[in-house]
């Protein structure tokens, strides 16, 4: 039914409609240009596997906050004092001078809200769904005394940017609600003081005292002794406050 020219002509016209296309996709006049500080910066970035916990534009893991606008947010002294001593699940880097100041510079330019605003709206920000978050809030409510000293000792370190609650975590660090069945006190106080770096487990910086290793090893008999209420009480915090994905709006930036 077509003539070998109307089929040329076909084919042309979708040729140049892909030409079309392509060149609409790929002129995107919106690139961002970043300076060298900046392309340091982000090697640095990638090299951190920031996006592991952090999103550009929506894009990322979400145990940190999104850092497309962070700039507008974080002054230089905390940036510094981010990327050297870390904060809460936020890990110690340890950068130099010129280390903070490439991250600086790249958090900087791509922080144009002309462009767009990386802020995932999930439900109210104030409340907060994270596994860790239910579980800080469950610990905070029912613990007291020595119990509660340990957990605050185990929380003002990193140790939750690894151990994570009642699980083995994705970088092997075990539950350690459940640690008192492996280990006595004596091996106990070893990994709180040495570490285990071969596999993993850092000596904790600054190192901990005795009395705050009694406190820590207390704090865990406790989560192994209440566990199965902890994690009732943790699993239906969460359930209160699921998210709903389907209201989530992957093009959030504009
Ligand atoms: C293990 C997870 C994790 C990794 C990896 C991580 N961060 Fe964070 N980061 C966090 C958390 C959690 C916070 C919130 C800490 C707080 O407020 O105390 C945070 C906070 C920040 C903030 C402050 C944001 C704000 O709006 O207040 C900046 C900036 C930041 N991180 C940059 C980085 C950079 C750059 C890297 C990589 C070099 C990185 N982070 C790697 C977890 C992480
Ligand atoms: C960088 C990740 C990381 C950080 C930070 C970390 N740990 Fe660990 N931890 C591990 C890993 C991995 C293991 C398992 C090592 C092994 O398999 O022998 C471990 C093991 C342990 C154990 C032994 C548990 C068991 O059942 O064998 C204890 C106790 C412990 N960590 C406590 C802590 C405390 C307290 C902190 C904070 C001061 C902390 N950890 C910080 C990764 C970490």
């Amino acid at each position: 039914m077509f003539t070998p020219s109307s089929k040329k002509v076909m084919l042309s016209a979708l040729v140049a409609c892909f030409a079309i296309q392509s060149g609409l996709v790929y002129s995107d006049d919106v690139d961002i240009e970043l300076s060298a500080d900046a392309v340091e910066g982000r090697k640095l970035y990638h090299d951190g596997a920031c996006q592991v916990c952090h999103q550009l534009w929506g894009q990322g893991g979400f145990l940190g906050p999104d850092l497309t606008n962070a700039s507008s947010r974080v002054d230089e002294t905390r940036l510094a004092s981010l990327l050297t001593v870390g904060s809460g699940q936020m890990p110690a880097f340890g950068y130099d001078d010129e280390q903070i100041r490439y991250m600086s510079a790249f958090l900087t330019e791509i922080d144009r809200p002309d462009i767009g605003r990386g802020q995932l709206r999930l439900g109210d920000p104030g409340m907060s769904v994270t596994p860790q978050g239910a579980f800080d809030a469950v610990v905070l409510e029912t613990a007291t005394g020595g119990v509660r000293d340990g957990f605050e000792t185990f929380a003002s370190g990193v140790c939750s940017a690894c151990h994570f609650p009642f699980q083995t975590s994705v970088v092997g660090a075990p539950d350690l609600s459940t640690a008192v069945e492996r280990l006595d006190e004596a091996a106990l106080h070893d990994v709180l003081t040495r570490g285990r770096p071969e596999r993993g487990m850092p000596p904790p910086a600054p190192a901990l005292s005795s009395a705050e290793r009694d406190r820590l090893i207390e704090y865990f008999g406790w989560l192994n002794a209440n566990r199965a209420e902890l994690v009732s009480d943790w699993d239906s915090r969460q359930a209160d406050r699921r998210v709903d994905w389907s209201r989530l709006d992957w093009w959030e930036f504009r």
